[in-house]
């Protein structure tokens, strides 16, 4: 019997609320000789509120130790002065990707058959973005000057390095390698970026002769946002910066059927830290608490989980389970925990 032990970080908001739905489908799809061993974790806003605590290095250590992470989401109320500065984003969800190496954000894009897409047309959308998550703007290099006065200087500095975009270009490559259409697109702003835009599609180019099956294609990112809503169709994989790709993920999701589909890895390719999985939504206070959030992201989070676990036949019937589901869906609303034991049952 093969145990995977999890660590839970169900988080601030409607975190807590979808996670208990993808625990649900994961108990319920897991092969009779594969446990999970679960541990949760407080960490969020919530808990930080309550107890000043964001995440401490013995939290940090601990969750170092487990085979992967689920999480939900966190963040507070984005007026709530205590908060201010992404104080949560950044000293948990980014200090997370960063200490734990998640170099690969994957957050796959598919219209699933019967979902009703915003585009009039939108075509098969079926495609990977392959977002860079420990470099770029979130890294933090920047800093203020004359703070307040009119006189203020507040520069922000994107960190790209040959090492960090190279690894991310080649897994980007790799993915594409394994896929029918076997495209990939650079998305960047070479025109105007043209530091980092030069390391990039130098990289690209170089990395591109060991994969001659795959097809390169470049889009400036506003170009791009074009594409998504005239002409999804045409992706396949698309790689680009952890900002872009930040942007591009939730239009991606909205052309997808929704904020409340969308599915993320944090991964950590190389196996020596845990990778982590967690929906491309945030903690939405809008409508958290009232059973109303969609649990579908966190529960397909956890099909890339499984999937990254090596246990691609539970993945595939979580898949499945998800797409009977969203056929049958009507016009009336189901709470959140009706949709998760809907998917639990169609398991
Ligand atoms: P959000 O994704 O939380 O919400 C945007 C909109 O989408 C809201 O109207 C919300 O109600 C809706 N929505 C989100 N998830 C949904 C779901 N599962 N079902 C139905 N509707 C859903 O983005 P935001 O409002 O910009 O951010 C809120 C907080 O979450 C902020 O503190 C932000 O920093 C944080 N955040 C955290 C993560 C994360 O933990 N990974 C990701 C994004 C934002
Ligand atoms: C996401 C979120 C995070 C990001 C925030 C909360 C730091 O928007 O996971 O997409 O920008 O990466
Ligand atoms: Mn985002």
């Amino acid at each position: 019997t093969r145990t995977i032990n999890l660590a839970v970080i169900a988080g601030d908001g409607i975190g807590p609320e979808v996670v208990a739905e993808a625990v649900k489908v994961l108990t319920a799809v897991l092969p009779s000789d594969v446990t999970v061993d679960a541990t949760e974790y407080p960490f969020g806003a919530t808990h930080f509120l309550r107890t000043g605590e964001i995440l401490p290095d013995e939290g940090l250590a601990a969750l170092a130790k487990h085979d992967v992470i689920l999480l939900g989401a966190v963040g507070g109320d984005p007026r709530d002065p205590r908060l201010a500065g992404g104080l949560i984003e950044r000293g948990l969800l980014l200090r997370l990707r960063f200490a734990l190496d998640h170099y690969v954000n994957l957050r796959p894009s598919r219209l699933f058959p019967s979902v009703v897409s915003p585009l009039a047309n939108p075509g098969a959308v079926d495609f990977i973005v392959v977002r860079e998550g420990t470099e770029g703007p979130y890294v933090g290099n920047g800093g203020a000057i004359r703070v307040g006065t009119p006189h203020e200087v507040a520069n922000e500095v994107s960190v790209n390095t040959a090492f960090g975009v190279e690894r991310l270009v080649r897994y980007a490559f790799g993915a594409a390698a394994g896929r029918e259409r076997k495209k990939l697109t650079l998305v960047h702003k070479t025109n105007v970026l043209t530091h980092a835009g030069g390391l990039w599609q130098r990289t690209v180019d170089r990395v591109a002769a060991e994969f001659p099956s795959v097809a390169v294609d470049y889009l400036h990112v506003d170009a791009a946002t074009i594409f998504l809503v005239t002409d999804p169709s045409r992706f396949d994989v698309i790689v680009t910066d952890n900002l872009f790709g930040d942007i591009l993920t939730d239009l991606a999701a909205a052309i997808s059927g929704g904020i409340g589909l969308g599915a993320s890895g944090n991964i950590n390719p190389d196996g020596a830290f845990p990778s982590m999985f967690e929906p491309v939504h945030g903690s939405a206070p809008d409508i958290a608490g009232k059973q109303l959030a969609d649990p579908t992201a966190a529960i397909l989070s956890v099909a890339l989980m499984l999937d990254h676990l090596g246990l691609a036949d539970a993945s595939a019937r979580v898949t499945a389970a998800v797409t009977a589901d969203l056929a049958s869906r009507g016009a009336n609303g189901r709470s959140t925990s009706q949709i998760g034991d809907a998917i639990a049952a169609l398991i």
